[in-house]
């Protein structure tokens, strides 16, 4: 239907949805991967010591996996305007197609950190993503919390995503040799 606003998370959104939503299936995007290449200086790390959080990178021949949420109509313009606050740290608000498990193709709203944004940091060994994040923490919480249950909500749909696997498990080993 021409006016249903469908909302799509590959994040945080996945694991700590926090509106309500009419109805949710797994999608992905076309031309889109997902990597912790955006700094955090509000969320889960400080500016002094950003942590790091997942943005979509352009990758043409690549997708992306995750929620997408069909938002009540009386509650889209408030739900947006809250999303609008909590992804301030250098998301955009951003539309884009999105492919639902169905096979049907729909429009819909993300949030993307794109490269010119101050907080993006981009590309770095994946050693290095993550000490930093094992590091990290900021007012809503640790940046391994973040990333372990971004893992976990991704394991559970059963999504392949090589870049956050690799990540949580260098973490996971960084945690347990510091025991
Ligand atoms: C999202 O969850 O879809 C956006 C990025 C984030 O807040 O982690």
């Amino acid at each position: 239907m021409a006016n249903e606003t469908w909302l799509f998370g590959y994040g945080s959104i996945m694991w700590n949805t926090g509106f309500n939503f009419e109805t949710s299936e797994l999608c992905h995007v076309k031309g889109w991967v997902r990597r912790f290449w955006q700094g955090s200086t509000d969320h889960r790390g400080t500016p002094e010591f950003p942590g790091r959080v997942v943005t979509l990178i352009e990758s043409a021949s690549e997708h992306c996996w995750g929620t997408a949420y069909r938002l009540p109509a009386c509650e889209a313009t408030d739900i947006i305007d809250d999303l609008d606050y909590r992804e301030k740290g250098g998301y955009d608000r951003t539309e884009l197609s999105l492919t639902l498990s169905s096979g049907r193709t729909i429009a819909g709203i993300t949030y993307i950190a794109h490269p010119h944004n101050p907080n993006y940091l981009g590309e770095s060994p994946l050693e290095d993503i993550a000490r930093q994040i094992s590091f990290s923490t900021g007012p809503s919480g640790s940046n391994k919390e973040y990333i372990l249950e971004l893992h976990q909500a991704l394991e559970q749909h059963n999504i392949q995503d090589g870049h956050v696997e690799t990540l949580a498990q260098l973490i996971l080993r960084q945690t347990e040799s510091t025991l």
